[in-house]
C-alpha cells in the first residue's frame, strides 16, 4: 500500500494550541495538508493560521462542549465536504491520590480525554465515510497500554479511548475508516503544567521528554504508513513488553516508582 500523501489531505485536529497538537499543526501544514485546528486559547491557534495562509483555518472553543464539536464539523462539511484524517489529540492530566480527589475530577479528565474524542469520531463519521483513505488518529499514552499510581484518571481515561480505538476500527473497517492509536511517553510540553489538579507536587518531567516534533512526526509516519499503533519511544515499547510478559514485575516496578 502506498504512503497515505499529506499534500491536499483534510484534517481536522483537537489540541493544537501547543505541545504535540501545534506541531502536529505544522508538520502537517507544512506538508501541504488543509486543516480546522482548534483549542480553547485563541492566541496561539492564530498565530498558526496566520503562519499558514489558506491552509489552516481555526476554530476556538472547547472540545467538550457538544456545540462546540457541532460547529467543528460543520465547517469541515461546508469547506470540504469530506474528512480524510480526525485526530484527536487535545487531553489534559490529573496528579495525586484517588481516594482523597473529589469525584469531579475523574470526570472532568473523562469529558475531555474521552468523551470529547469519542463523539468527535462519531459525529465525523459521515464526513470520513466520503473521504479519501480516511482515518482517526487518537493520541492516547503509554499509560494506555500499562497503569500507573498517582494518574488513576488519567490511566483509566487513556485506557478507554484504547479501548474504543480497537473497536471501531474492527466496526469501521467495512466503511474503510482506520483508526490509529499514538501512545508516546513523556514528552516536553505543557501537559504538566496545564494539569487539573497535581496534589503531589513531585517533578513528573525528567530529562529524557521527548521532543514534540519527534512524537509529531512519529505519529504523521504511522499514519501514512497504514500502521495501527505508534509507541514513540523505545522505553514505551519495553514497558508495555514486560506488562505483557511479567506483569507481576511490572506491578512491582510500578509501584515502586510510579
Ligand atoms: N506530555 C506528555 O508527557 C504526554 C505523554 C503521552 C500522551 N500525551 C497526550 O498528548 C496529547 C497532547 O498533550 P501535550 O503533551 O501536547 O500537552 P499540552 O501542551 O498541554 O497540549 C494539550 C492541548 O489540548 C488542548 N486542550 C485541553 N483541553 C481542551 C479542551 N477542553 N478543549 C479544547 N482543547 C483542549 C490544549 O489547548 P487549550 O489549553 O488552549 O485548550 C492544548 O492545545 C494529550 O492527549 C496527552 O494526554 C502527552
Amino acid at each position: 500500500m502506498p504512503l497515505r500523501p499529506i499534500t491536499d489531505c483534510r484534517i481536522l485536529l483537537t489540541g493544537a494550541s501547543s505541545g504535540i497538537g501545534a506541531a502536529l499543526a505544522e508538520e502537517l501544514a507544512a506538508g501541504g495538508g488543509d486543516l480546522i485546528v482548534t483549542a480553547r486559547r485563541h492566541e496561539p491557534l492564530e498565530r498558526l493560521a496566520a503562519r499558514h495562509p489558506g491552509r489552516v483555518e481555526a476554530i476556538p472553543g472547547d472540545v467538550t462542549d457538544p456545540a462546540h464539536r457541532a460547529a467543528l464539523l460543520e465547517a469541515a462539511g461546508r469547506r470540504w465536504g469530506a474528512l480524510d484524517l480526525l485526530v484527536n489529540n487535545a487531553g489534559i492530566g490529573a496528579m495525586g491520590a484517588f481516594v482523597d480527589a473529589d469525584p469531579s475530577r475523574l470526570r472532568k479528565v473523562f469529558e475531555t480525554n474521552f468523551f470529547a474524542p469519542a463523539e468527535l469520531a462519531r459525529g465525523a463519521f459521515p464526513l470520513l465515510s466520503a473521504g479519501r483513505r480516511p482515518a482517526v488518529m487518537n493520541v492516547s499514552s503509554v499509560l494506555a497500554h500499562r497503569a500507573v499510581p498517582w494518574k488513576s484518571e488519567y490511566c483509566a481515561s487513556k485506557f478507554a479511548l484504547h479501548g474504543l480505538s480497537d473497536a471501531l476500527r474492527a466496526e469501521w473497517k467495512r466503511s474503510g475508516i482506520d483508526v490509529v492509536l499514538v501512545s508516546p511517553s513523556t514528552t516536553d510540553s505543557e501537559f504538566f503544567d496545564a494539569a487539573i489538579e497535581d496534589t503531589m507536587g513531585r517533578r513528573w518531567k525528567g530529562r529524557r521528554a521527548m521532543p514534540t516534533t519527534r512524537v509529531a512526526r512519529e505519529s504523521i509516519r504511522a499514519w501514512q504508513r497504514g500502521r495501527h499503533e505508534a509507541f514513540v519511544s523505545r522505553s514505551g515499547r519495553l514497558l508495555v513488553w514486560l506488562d505483557r510478559l511479567w506483569p507481576s514485575l511490572a506491578d512491582r516496578m510500578v509501584a515502586r516508582y510510579g
